[in-house]
C-alpha cells in the first residue's frame, strides 16, 4: 500500500501522517501541501522516516497531482486538503471554492484518467459534520442518513465536494468512501480555532472572545481518534466493509458549550474569568452539532478512546510546552488575521 495524503502539514493532516508511518502498514507515505497559513511544516519537522516523502504543491495543480500518483505508484489516498476555518469562509469564499471544491475536482478526474491507464487507487474524502447543518436543542444526533443542509460558506464547499466525491463513485466507479467527523481539538491546530485560540490568550492574559451568547454547542473529539478512524475507513473500503460512495460519520458523543470551554480552559490556566468578552455572533452561526456514529462502531469497530478530560489536559500542556511551535504559527498572516476578526 502506498498512500497519498493531501493537506498533511495541516493539523488532522500531521497527525494522520504520523499514526499511518506508525501503522507499519504503507511501503510510502506521500504528503503533498501547498503550505497555506495553516500548513506548518514544522508539525511534521521531526519525522526521519525512509517512508515518508513532503511535496511541496498544490491540489489544483493538475499536471503535479497525476505525476505524484503515477511516480510513487500510490494506491490509496487520504484527501485532507482544504481551507478549513468558517470565518475566513465568510470574510471571503474564493479561495474555499478553489481548494475545497476545484481541488477535489483535480483529484477526483487524475484518479478517473490513470485509472483507465490500469492504476487501481483507493480514496477517503474527509469531509464535517457542519454539512447537515444546525441542530435544534431536543434533535437526535446526525447519522449518515441526515440530509445536507449546510449553513455557511465553508460547509457549503465542503458538501459540494462531497456530492463530486459520490457522483464520481456512481459515474466512473471511483473507489471513495466520504468520512464526516465532528469539531476536532488535539496539538498542532492553527490557534484561529477555539481550543487553541483561547488557550493562548488565557496564558497570555489576553481577552476571550465568546461570539454571542457562547451556548452554541459542539461535539468534541480529539483528533487522535479522528485520524486512526481516517485509516479504519481505507482498510474497510479495501477489505469491503465499506463500498465506494459510502458515508461514515466520526464523534466522541461529548456536547458541550463554547462557555463551557472556555470556562474549563480559564480554570486549567488559572486565569482570570474577567479575560471573557462577549463580542458580535458569528453571522449565520450554526447553533449545535452532534453526531451519531454508531456505523463507524458497527462497520470499523471504530469509537473514540480518548476522553475529553485527559486530552483537553494534554493539549492544554502541550501549547503551553511548545512556545517554538506557536512562535512559528504567529506569522504576518495570522497577525493580519487577529487583526482584521477581532479588531
Ligand atoms: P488545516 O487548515 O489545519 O489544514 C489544511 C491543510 O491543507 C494545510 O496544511 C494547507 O496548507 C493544506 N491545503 C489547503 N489548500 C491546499 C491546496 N490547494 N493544495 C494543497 N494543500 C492545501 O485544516 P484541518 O483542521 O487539519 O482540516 C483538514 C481537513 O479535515 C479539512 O478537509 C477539513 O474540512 C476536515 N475537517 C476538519 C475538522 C476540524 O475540526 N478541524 C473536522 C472535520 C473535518
Ligand atoms: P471553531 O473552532 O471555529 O470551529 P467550528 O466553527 O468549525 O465549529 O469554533 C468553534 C465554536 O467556537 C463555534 O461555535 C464558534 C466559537 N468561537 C467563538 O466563540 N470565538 C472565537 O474566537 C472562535 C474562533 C470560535
Amino acid at each position: 500500500m502506498r498512500l497519498l495524503i493531501t493537506g498533511g502539514c495541516g493539523f488532522i493532516g500531521s497527525h494522520t501522517v504520523r499514526e499511518a508511518l506508525g501503522s507499519g502498514k504503507f511501503q510510502k507515505v506521500v504528503n503533498l501541501d501547498c503550505l497555506t497559513y495553516s500548513g506548518n511544516p514544522e508539525n511534521l519537522k521531526d519525522i526521519d522516516d525512509g517512508k515518508y516523502r513532503f511535496i511541496h504543491g498544490s491540489i489544483n495543480d493538475s499536471k503535479l497531482v497525476q505525476e505524484t500518483i503515477r511516480e510513487e505508484e500510490i494506491s490509496h489516498i487520504i484527501h485532507l486538503a482544504a481551507e478549513s476555518h468558517v470565518d475566513r469562509s465568510i470574510d471571503s469564499v474564493e479561495p474555499f471554492i478553489r481548494s475545497n471544491i476545484d481541488g477535489t475536482r483535480v483529484i477526483l478526474e487524475s484518479i478517473r484518467d490513470l485509472e483507465k491507464l490500469g492504476h487501481e487507487i483507493s480514496m477517503v474524502h474527509v469531509s464535517t459534520d457542519e454539512v447537515y447543518g444546525s441542530l435544534g436543542p431536543e434533535d437526535l444526533p446526525f447519522t449518515e442518513e441526515t440530509p445536507v443542509c449546510p449553513m455557511n460558506p465553508y460547509a457549503a464547499t465542503k458538501a459540494a465536494s462531497d456530492m463530486l466525491v459520490q457522483s464520481f463513485s456512481n459515474t466512473y466507479g471511483i473507489k471513495a468512501v466520504i468520512t464526516r467527523c465532528s469539531n476536532n481539538y488535539g496539538p498542532n491546530q492553527f490557534p484561529e480555532k477555539l481550543v487553541p485560540l483561547m488557550t493562548l490568550n488565557a496564558v497570555e492574559g489576553k481577552k476571550l472572545p465568546i461570539y454571542g451568547d457562547g451556548m452554541q454547542i459542539r461535539d468534541w473529539i480529539h483528533v487522535s481518534d479522528h485520524s486512526r478512524g481516517l485509516l479504519e475507513s481505507l482498510f474497510g473500503l479495501s477489505d469491503g466493509s465499506l463500498t465506494p460512495g459510502e458515508v461514515i460519520n466520526f464523534g466522541a458523543n461529548d456536547e458541550r458549550t463554547n462557555l463551557e470551554i472556555v470556562s474549563e480552559i480559564i480554570e486549567m490556566t488559572d486565569a482570570d474569568k474577567g479575560l471573557i468578552e462577549y463580542v458580535s455572533d458569528r453571522p449565520g452561526h450554526d447553533r449545535r452539532y452532534a453526531m451519531g456514529f454508531e456505523k463507524a462502531k458497527l462497520t470499523l469497530d471504530w469509537e473514540p478512546l480518548i476522553p475529553w478530560e485527559k486530552g483537553i489536559r494534554d493539549t492544554i500542556d502541550w501549547y503551553i510546552n511548545n512556545p517554538e511551535w506557536v512562535e512559528s504559527v504567529r506569522t504576518g498572516d495570522y497577525l493580519n488575521w487577529l487583526e482584521r476578526h477581532y479588531g
